[in-house]
């Protein structure tokens, strides 16, 4: 292996890391020492490309607590290859310790990803991932530096066991607080759930947020095939992991870089996946967000165009039964992609170098019951609505697939909390005037208002309707929600509460009517009545006066924008090859 490598048009370079570790002089001799120190000789570098291995590893992120061993199999990949690898450690987001959320944190991570691939001396990288925010922070900081790159996710948990019930994590444990609050079951049997439905290493077991994006990130071709579902206790993740080390190095002699697989025609796949796996909604703000960073623009009519065109098949909690244990011994995502291959663009180019038709070939699902058909599916239509109207005139969306049916055409008076604080302290209050057939209305958890449009969209039922037998309502906020949460939700409304969006003028007893099949959310007061308390608004005051906080409250963009940073969308891709040092 030399310390050439080829552009796209065949000719010979020099390779990037070469740049740091060939020259002969004071900066060569600092970056040779910087290895030799650690205690590598310079012939297990010398000539070799350097791959990353960027590693959001933490004891506060568990999901992705056992990425510091699956790193040791991406080393052997990258060195069996011929390559040599440099572990990193990126910011870590973990779903149960940040506050007030960590998608607040998610644009600063793949900030943190983006730089450190520019600034260190690498030819490639691998992304450690798992945990909700991390694979799409990930991905979107990779799609801006454009150097070649693959995900490896630390897969799901296996499936949760309390008392023979198989459990999966969070949609039994909401399922289960409700239960709790409601007194059909004692403190001391939900506490014992505790060490019962999260048993091994590995991400939320459901189709929630962290299932999607892996999914998503196998249908984008970012990850080796069978990459999303093979659980994180399951011997083959760690063997996908070293085979991702040799990928990566091939990636790097063929200077494939993410923008040749994230595609326009990649991207229109990976929205078919999650409308055909009844995945999250924080997913149509991720791949939002991915998608500008590669220089696309993903409009809410386009999901709902591919949502109309794509039923949903894939029969897993919170929209099905099943858990992502059971995917993958029923065929994994590999089989799911091979169900929806109709619907999909079979060319486009993945990390293994081969077109994900190649990839889902011979893939065969094994369970009907798990993977439906397309002629036989769970739903006609895919597993989320994107909605519009007077109340979210730039736009909103509802899970439709885990939504009650006989609430997605209603129309019900409002119960309006101002803020998560007010929500709190008044939602189990018996004295709160609510019926189920009220609608309950959250504000100031946009972007800028949560700050950080934080997980707070699935409100508790109030205390006084769950002891009547109540178990779902119609709840509206500008919040996200849980991949892991089910209900007849309305979220990501826009223009968000805090901005002045007509979400912050609802007042208690205004009519609201959802109408999903006509995609429609709407304030049902006159224009009048609205423009009075619009010129009577205030807006709230700034949350932040420096820091994080601020630059977030200031470039943020709204949900259908992906939640970016204004001054983040696009990419600058770094040279692959030092071109002071052309060989030829
Ligand atoms: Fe990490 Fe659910 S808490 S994926």
């Amino acid at each position: 292996m030399s310390s050439n490598g080829h552009d796209s048009n065949g000719k010979n370079m020099v390779r990037r890391s070469h740049e740091w570790f060939g020259p002969r002089d004071l900066e060569g001799f600092l970056h040779r020492a910087g290895l030799k120190s650690q205690g590598f000789t310079e012939e297990s570098f010398a000539g070799k490309p350097v791959i990353g291995i960027a590693n959001s590893w933490s004891e506060a992120t568990h999901c992705n607590v056992h990425l510091r061993a699956l790193a040791g199999h991406v080393k052997r990949g990258i060195m069996a290859a011929g390559g040599f690898p440099l572990e990193f450690p990126t910011i870590s987001l973990g779903e149960f310790f940040l506050q007030p959320t960590s998608m607040l944190l998610r644009n600063l991570m793949a900030m943190d990803i983006e730089e450190m691939i520019r600034g260190l001396p690498i030819d490639g990288v691998v992304l450690l991932t798992g945990c909700d925010k991390t694979t799409p922070a990930a991905l979107m900081g990779a799609a801006s530096a454009d150097l070649p790159a693959i995900v490896v996710t630390g897969g799901p948990s296996l499936k949760g066991n309390w008392k023979g019930e198989e459990l999966g994590s969070c949609t039994d444990c909401r399922r289960y607080w409700g239960e709790l609050r409601a007194g059909t079951i004692t403190q001391e049997e939900y506490d014992s759930l505790e060490s019962a439905i999260y048993r091994s290493p590995g991400h939320c077991m459901v189709m929630g947020t962290a299932s999607t994006m892996g999914g998503i990130t196998e249908a984008l071709g970012m990850t080796p095939p069978g990459g999303a579902s093979i659980p994180g206790a399951d011997m083959r993740r760690s063997a996908l992991a070293e085979t991702a080390g040799r990928m990566v190095v091939d990636l790097v002699e063929k200077g494939t870089r993410p923008s040749d697989i994230m595609t326009e025609d990649a991207i229109e796949n990976a929205m078919r996946f999650l409308m055909a796996a009844g995945g999250s909604t924080n997913a149509i703000v991720h791949l939002t967000a991915i998608a500008g960073r590669l220089g696309y623009e993903l409009t809410p009519d386009k999901f709902d165009e591919i949502s109309r065109a794509t039923p949903t098949i894939v029969n897993l909690k919170p929209s099905g039964e099943y858990l992502m244990e059971d995917l993958f011994y029923a065929g994994g995502i590999e089989a799911v992609l091979n169900r929806l291959a109709p619907l999909l663009h079979l060319d486009t180019i993945t990390v293994n170098g081969h077109t994900l038709g190649e990839n889902i070939a011979d893939t065969v699902a094994i369970d009907d019951k798990i993977i439906k058909t397309l002629e036989t599916p769970m739903y006609e239509e895919g597993g989320i609505a994107m909605l519009n109207g007077s109340l979210a005139p730039d736009g909103a969306v509802i899970k439709q697939s885990a939504a009650s049916p006989d609430l997605l055409h209603h129309v019900g008076r409002a119960v309006v909390f101002e803020n998560y604080e007010d929500m709190h302290a008044r939602v189990d209050d018996l004295d709160l005037d609510v019926t189920k057939d009220d609608v309950l209305v959250m504000k100031s958890a946009g972007p800028v208002g949560g700050p950080g449009i934080p997980e707070w969209g699935m409100l508790p039922i109030p205390k006084k309707l769950l002891e009547q037998g109540v178990r779902d309502m119609v709840r509206i906020s500008d919040a996200r929600m849980s991949g892991t949460a089910f209900g007849t939700v309305v979220l990501h409304i826009s223009p968000e509460s805090a901005l002045g969006g007509p979400l912050g003028l609802v007042q208690n007893g205004d009519m609201i009517e959802l109408d999903v099949e006509g995609r429609r959310i709407d304030l049902l007061v006159d224009e009048a009545e609205m423009e009075r308390r619009r010129a009577a608004w205030k807006a709230p005051a700034p949350r932040y006066t420096r820091g994080y906080g601020l630059m977030f409250s200031e470039h943020v963009m709204q949900a259908q924008y992906g939640c970016d940073f204004d001054f983040l969308v696009g990419n600058d891709p770094v040279e692959t090859h030092a071109e002071m040092h052309s060989a030829g």
